[in-house]
């Protein structure tokens, strides 16, 4: 299991994009926002896992999920409070939820692949009481809403590179979250 080098900020994934230069917006798009390359990044990790049983990267690094999980344990987040990982990757941070306690925890990744790979994660740790599914937090397909927690490790990050009229995309991103987060809810973008 490798973890992100970056150790925090929404930086991290813009400093990764290696041409073009700023839109209005700051940032430099990237093929790191289209769902070709995370596809393709899920592809490799998943046979990855299936050869030699490495989970894959961890963005923002282990201590990034520490943290966040230090901070609902500080504000007494009950551990049936329902949980969303919006782009959840490999889900290693829904594996870290479980395993702490929480048990109404959802996983969602536009990245078919994403999705397969932490299933098999999930499945290897002998957890069973979590939720994953393809979904494309853009575009949702169905009445995913009421979550108290909405946690975001990179994804806004990596819509915001989008070549395809990013600023849009950030917008929409908003109106999701709205739909889904709970009035009152909590959400964490990346790193506290
Ligand atoms: C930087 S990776 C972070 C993955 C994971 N959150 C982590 O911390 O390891 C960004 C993730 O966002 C997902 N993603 C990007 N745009 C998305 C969208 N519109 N809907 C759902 N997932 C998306 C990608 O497939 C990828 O898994």
């Amino acid at each position: 299991m490798s973890s992100g080098a970056d150790g925090g900020g929404g930086a991290a994934v813009a400093a990764r994009s290696d041409k073009g230069s700023p839109g209005e917006d700051g940032f430099v798009p990237s093929a790191l926002g289209t769902r070709e390359h995370w596809d393709a990044v899920y592809e490799r990790e998943l046979q990855t896992f299936r050869e030699y049983g490495d989970t894959g990267e961890i963005w923002f690094g282990e201590e990034s999920m520490n943290r966040l999980i230090r901070w609902m344990q500080k504000h007494k987040i009950p551990l049936d409070a329902s949980v969303l990982d919006i782009g959840t990757g490999n889900g290693v941070f829904l594996v870290e939820l479980a395993k702490f306690g929480f048990s109404n925890i959802t996983g969602i990744d536009y990245s078919p692949s994403a999705i397969q790979l932490s299933g098999s994660i999930i499945e290897k740790e002998g957890l069973s009481n979590i939720k994953l599914k393809v979904e494309d937090f853009l575009n949702l397909s169905t009445q995913l809403s009421g979550f108290h927690i909405c946690i975001d490790k990179g994804t806004f990050d990596a819509i915001s590179l989008n070549p395809d009229n990013a600023i849009e995309k950030r917008k929409q991103y908003v109106k999701s979250l709205s739909r889904v987060l709970k009035v009152k809810g909590f959400f964490s973008n990346n790193v506290m």
